[in-house]
């Protein structure tokens, strides 16, 4: 593989401010690499830092120390100017969704494609492919507000996806979804990961935990990051 290939953490340390005013380290020293092709899975227990660690990786999120680098690229410590565009090329599956709920299903997917100025026929063609992806075909016209949690979720992973990221962030993609929903999206992230993409996953169902799709698996705990299982080799 690539040296300059893929997400990388090094040294990455992040804490919320605390009810003191003080800083309250939630991430010590968080060191990890993201290969493309690979899925990648977060475990770690709640409020282990498992979305801040993804935030930090997507760039919503800027570390106190350490950095975040893409294909080799320090991203976490370029300007605003500079981020916004690598954000482009990050699909994230928020925990919390961050749907538009009086916006149908197709249009909640049209808003991450409208800034890249492609084609409408495009545009149109990359919708109708990942609602059908996602099961959500049906659906397009409706307003989001009138779609149960596991379908909204399924949307947030369609929006995710739509704009055909090279890195993919995904929180408790799993967790509003009954087993076949949830063994779908595990194939969907390994079939994603096979495009050369980097998909990393932070959650902890016990379904992705056993999934034959996860290639390296990661878990965060006192606020550090440790490979588990087989040593995976550097790049
Ligand atoms: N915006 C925030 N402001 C202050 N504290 C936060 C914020 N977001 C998360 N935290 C705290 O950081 C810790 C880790 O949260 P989180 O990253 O959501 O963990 P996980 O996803 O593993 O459950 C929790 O103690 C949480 O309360
Ligand atoms: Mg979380």
């Amino acid at each position: 593989m690539a040296l300059n290939a893929g997400l990388a953490c090094h040294g990455l340390r992040f804490g919320w401010p605390g009810e003191q005013g003080d800083d309250r380290i939630l991430l010590q020293a968080v060191t990890a690499w993201f290969q493309p092709g690979r899925v990648s899975l977060v475990t770690g227990a709640t409020g282990a830092g498992k979305s801040t660690l993804l935030h930090l990786l997507g760039g919503l999120l800027r570390p106190v120390a350490g950095e975040v680098r893409a294909e080799d690229q320090p991203v976490s410590r370029w300007p605003a100017r500079h981020r916004d565009p690598w954000r482009r090329r990050v699909g994230m599956v928020f925990q919390h969704l961050a749907l538009v709920p009086d916006l149908s299903v197709a249009e909640n997917l049209l808003l991450p494609l409208v800034p890249r100025g492609m084609k409408w026929s495009a545009m149109q063609a990359a919708i109708t492919r990942q609602l059908e992806a996602v099961e959500l075909g049906q659906l397009a016209a409706k307003p989001v507000y009138t779609l149960s949690g596991g379908q909204r979720q399924r949307l947030a992973i369609a929006r995710a996806l739509v704009g055909a990221p090279r890195f993919v962030l995904a929180d408790e993609p799993t967790a509003f979804q009954d087993d076949r929903q949830a063994a779908r999206i595990c194939a969907q992230m390994g079939a994603v990961a096979r495009t050369g993409v980097v998909v990393v996953i932070g959650s902890h169902d016990p379904r992705l935990r056993n999934a034959s799709e996860v290639d390296d698996r990661w878990h965060l705990a006192a606020g550090r990051l440790t490979a588990v299982g087989p040593p995976q080799a550097a790049p």
